[in-house]
């Protein structure tokens, strides 16, 4: 096991009027228990709204959560360096003052490592990226490149998992493609966790060996991909798939 979460809770307080519900919170993530099994990918299936980037930001450490615990593996001792991030805009995650190069080697830096141009083309090799677009800027690259150039990233001090929340969506089709093979291999070269987020049933169905289907905060069904596609219990994924089909 990677990672166990158990009842885990995240209100936030409603502070004017317009959404006001009974309490006055917003329960953007409302009582959630899962594990993720070591080189497992789970993907999280839910509408926008429905609280996949907070239960994301809860994991990452980037937000506290009201109530409930997160159990890491002595192998994610270090979430800093043994998650890596990627999220849906690329362009919003890269400083665009910063050429690839240096993109590549801030881990590195922030974490005290040596790190040699070697390795920096080592890194842009595994994402399929050339070493002539070390120099560029960030706005010097097409989306497909720039999510290219986060994946390197996010693999330079080799994570034990990966939370990817809707890595494709800024992407056309055929980027998509080619970033979900990229995104499969890597996961088998590396033997790495994904905990993989989007509202987009076809992808979440490629790469996921197993499905949590999330509503309004909470988990509405969980199970094997094969299950939620060919006999999906909740009225909320029958719903989902129908509109998808
Ligand atoms: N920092 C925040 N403060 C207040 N409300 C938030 C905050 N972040 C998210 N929310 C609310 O929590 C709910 C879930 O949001 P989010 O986790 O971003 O959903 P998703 O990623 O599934 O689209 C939404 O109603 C959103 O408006
Ligand atoms: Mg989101």
């Amino acid at each position: 096991m990677i990672l166990e979460v158990i009842n885990l809770k995240k209100y936030f307080p409603i502070e004017r009027g317009i959404f006001r519900t009974a309490g006055g919170f917003i329960k953007a993530v409302d009582g959630v228990s899962f594990f993720l099994a070591e080189g497992e990918v789970l993907g999280v299936l839910g509408e926008s709204g429905c609280g996949k980037s907070t239960l994301a930001k809860l994991i990452l450490k980037l937000m506290e959560p009201t109530s409930g615990k997160i159990v890491f593996s002595p192998l994610l001792a270090n979430i800093r360096r043994s998650v890596g991030i990627i999220f849906q805009d690329p362009f919003l995650s890269l400083d665009p003052k910063m050429r690839v190069r240096d993109i590549l080697r801030e881990p590195f830096l922030a974490h005290k490592l040596e790190v040699s141009d070697d390795k920096i083309g080592e890194l842009l090799g595994l994402v399929g990226l050339d070493g002539d677009l070390l120099r560029r800027f960030p706005h010097q690259l097409s989306g497909g490149q720039r999510q290219r150039v986060c994946i390197a990233r996010s693999l330079s001090l080799k994570p034990k998992l990966l939370v990817l929340d809707e890595p494709l969506s800024s992407l056309d089709l055929i980027s998509q493609k080619q970033i979900l093979e990229l995104l499969l291999g890597l996961r088998i070269k590396f033997k790495m966790s994904y905990l993989f987020i989007s509202h987009n049933i076809a992808l979440i169905r490629e790469i996921s060996d197993r499905i949590m289907v999330m509503s309004a905060g909470k988990i509405a069904e969980e199970g094997k991909t094969a299950e939620i596609f060919n006999f999906p219990k909740s009225s909320y994924t029958k719903k989902l798939l129908e509109a998808a089909s």
